[in-house]
């Protein structure tokens, strides 16, 4: 199973630095057994989409509508807008969007569904708050997230979770390698478990990956890839961290 690295561009680039910044990673050194995704804004996807890029090159969206078919939904994107467009993956449930749209895991899981009949894969972001690691409560809090966000029978290489501790996401603070070592542990477990085709599930790591701490991240057993923020908006850190995956 390949590595996944992904590039979440959250709310950045214009349409010419967005362009730009595809085509230079592109053009750089990326070993044939690393997946890359690009995830822009929704208006810039079909801007950097390309035919001709390799096999190992995908794109994806940062969210989809709750709502599945399309319909009167002002402002929403639909899941199957995201594949029209030429997207293999969309990340949902990123903690941006739990906070700043109260997005619940209730409505994730319907966001998977939706996103799954659409043929998209889905990269679902879990990981606790600073006060809940504080307070010790990261593993009950990331099961929860897992089991009421991922509905049954979702699994596979369809299926990609990222743990992203919150307070390690654009803070510069990396989680330790033992804390992430622990965390994929209890999540794969969790996928062994309760979870469709599990040896076919991946395992992100997300929040301050750079170039420094990438290599160190993604040996670690159960890390099958990196979402970087950041990052993944400097064409020489994003393939730095790509190379560190292979
Ligand atoms: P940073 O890499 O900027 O910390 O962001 C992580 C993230 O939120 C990726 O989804």
């Amino acid at each position: 199973m390949n590595k996944l690295i992904a590039g979440n561009w959250k709310m950045n680039c214009d349409r010419v630095s967005a362009q730009v910044l595809v085509a230079d990673v592109v053009k750089g050194d990326i070993p044939g057994n690393v997946d890359v995704c690009f995830c822009p804004p929704f208006v810039y996807i079909s801007d950097v989409v390309g035919d001709d890029f390799p096999k190992n090159i995908f794109f994806g969206g940062q969210d989809c509508s709750y709502y599945g078919e399309n319909g009167a939904y002002t402002g929403d994107v639909s899941a199957s807008m995201l594949k029209d467009l030429g997207c293999e993956y969309v990340i949902l449930g990123h903690s941006e969007r739990r906070q700043y749209h109260v997005e619940s895991n209730n409505i994730i899981s319907k966001k998977v569904e939706h996103a799954i009949k659409a043929g998209l894969k889905v990269i679902v972001c879990v990981g606790e708050t600073e006060k809940e690691r504080q307070e010790g409560l990261q593993n009950p809090v990331v099961i929860m997230q897992l089991k009421e966000s991922i509905p049954e029978g979702v699994g596979g290489e369809n299926l990609v979770i990222a743990y992203e501790p919150v307070w390690a996401i654009g803070t510069g603070k990396t989680a330790t390698a033992q804390d992430v070592q622990e965390m994929h542990g209890v999540i794969r477990r969790y996928v062994q478990e309760k979870l469709d085709k599990p040896d076919l599930v991946r395992i992100l790591y997300g929040g301050s990956v750079k170039p420094e701490n990438a290599a160190e991240l993604l040996q670690i057993e159960n890390v099958d890839g990196a979402l970087v923020g950041g990052a993944s908006l400097k064409v020489d850190q994003f393939l730095a961290i790509i190379a560190a995956a292979k």
